[in-house]
């Protein structure tokens, strides 16, 4: 049973996806069944030129918008970026970093994702840090290997104090947008695994209080065996997040677990 100190939180990272008529009624269909869910958080990641009239509709609700990526710098001359600072000023409270697509096509480095999230704190923007391993080195039983060090990297310049305001989406890269699911076990065992090493490099009690999403092809129908498991908090939801059905059964069945939580 997840202490109920850790809120869960899901996001739909809507990816490259949706036009802005299309993405605005999505988030006010979100807005309108989802607002009265008090026992979880709740984001939507638009692309970002829809982030600014996005966080304008859902102005008047507890849901929360994301930004997919962000540069490390807070200003400068890097034609097409977006400094996380106005990312926060159109709107945003919340950025996604390092998810693998970014990784796999554009490049980004372990050590660019740990810069991103410290520059996502100095902006006030929670980053939803993403690691995850792909198909081969799983195969290789390196999964560990390679979580462990996406990890350390994405919170290397991170504070005890500021730690808890960070998310983790752990995503094996060979479940994203393929229907196949980590097994709620599988999951479970990396899960264990990066809160036992936020544990060692931030203490246990501070460890207990970040959230760990998981995400790779999560659905109506596998997110109550996934948030069963004790150090699932939430999901980071790609394809079943740009239906509204999908996407507010997700939410509404882990507001339903959260709910039904001894406290
Ligand atoms: P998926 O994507 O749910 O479509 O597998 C998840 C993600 O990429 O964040």
């Amino acid at each position: 049973m997840h202490p109920t100190t850790r809120r869960p939180i899901l996001a739909g990272n809507w990816k490259m996806h949706l036009d802005l008529a299309a993405g605005l009624a999505l988030a006010s269909e979100i807005r309108n069944r989802c607002s009265r869910l008090r026992s979880v958080d709740v984001v939507v990641a638009p692309v970002a030129l829809a982030v600014y009239p996005i966080a304008q509709r859902l102005a008047d609700s507890h849901i929360g918008v994301a930004a997919q990526n962000c540069h490390y710098a807070a200003r400068g001359a890097f034609t097409g970026e977006l400094a996380p600072s106005q990312i926060k000023d159109a709107g945003a409270g919340y950025v996604v970093i390092g998810h693998s697509e970014r990784r796999q096509f554009f490049g980004e480095t372990d050590e660019g994702v740990g810069k991103k999230v410290r520059a996502a704190l100095d902006a006030a923007l929670v980053p939803i840090a993403c690691i995850g391993e792909t198909l081969a080195e799983r195969e290789a039983n390196r999964t560990l290997e390679v979580v462990t060090r996406q990890l350390d990297a994405a919170v290397a310049a991170v504070s005890k104090d500021e730690a808890p305001t960070v998310v983790i989406a752990y995503e094996p890269v060979w479940a994203i947008g393929t229907g196949r699911t980590a097994t709620p076990a599988q999951a479970q065992e990396v899960h264990a695994a990066i809160r036992a090493r936020l544990g060692e490099r931030f203490g246990r009690d501070v460890a207990e209080r970040i959230r760990l999403q998981y995400g790779g092809s999560v659905k109506a129908d596998n997110i109550a065996a996934l948030m069963s498991e004790a150090d699932i908090d939430g999901a980071l939801v790609g394809g079943a997040s740009l239906e509204a059905e999908s996407f507010i059964s997700i939410v509404t069945q882990t507001a339903e677990l959260a709910q039904g939580r001894p406290s």
